[in-house]
């Protein structure tokens, strides 16, 4: 049997079930993840704001529902990091890391905001996937993999909707 004293992060880099050289690999990678939501979620408020047209009342609509879903993966994403010791992240880093902000002012035909919103997600899916790579605790994978579906299920129903419209 190992002996040998460890420190605490050894310790924590156990528990976690990490080795403590990649803890800090692993925490650059697990903030960018919630900068780019937290930033996202914003650039989602502003398209829900901000959309104009004909169809303003669905899109307004479905983009808010949008936003209040990502405001919950914020919360558990914050949260699993803590329970990892992993610090969150305040709005001036998440800007920092994930600086794509949509200006407040301008306005967004439905067209253009979906195609905005597809690439935020697209974005989020690639955060997602670089912390599922991670070494980090199953069942924090799990409930990474869970919001990852979530979001392809909204990208292919909006596919599904733009294919019946041609
Ligand atoms: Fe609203």
């Amino acid at each position: 049997m190992d002996m040998t004293v460890k420190t605490l992060e050894d310790l924590q880099g156990m528990v976690l079930g990490w080795d403590r050289s990649q803890s800090a690999k692993v925490q650059a990678v697990y903030q960018r993840l919630l900068a780019c939501l937290v930033v996202h979620a914003h650039n989602l408020r502003v398209l829900h704001w901000n959309v104009t047209g004909v169809d303003f009342d669905p899109v307004h609509e479905l983009i808010g529902d949008y936003y209040s879903q990502l405001s919950d993966f914020i919360d558990e994403v914050a949260e699993m990091g803590l329970q990892a010791d992993i610090p969150p992240v305040g709005i001036v880093e998440a800007l920092e890391v994930c600086g794509n902000v949509l200006p407040g002012d301008s306005t967004y035909s439905s067209e253009e905001c979906f195609k905005i919103v597809g690439i935020l997600f697209n974005e989020l899916l690639q955060a997602y996937q670089a912390a599922c790579e991670m070494p980090i605790h199953d069942d924090i994978i799990n409930k990474l993999q869970e919001h990852q579906q979530w979001i392809r299920k909204q990208l292919q129903y909006k596919n599904r909707q733009r294919l019946q419209q041609e």
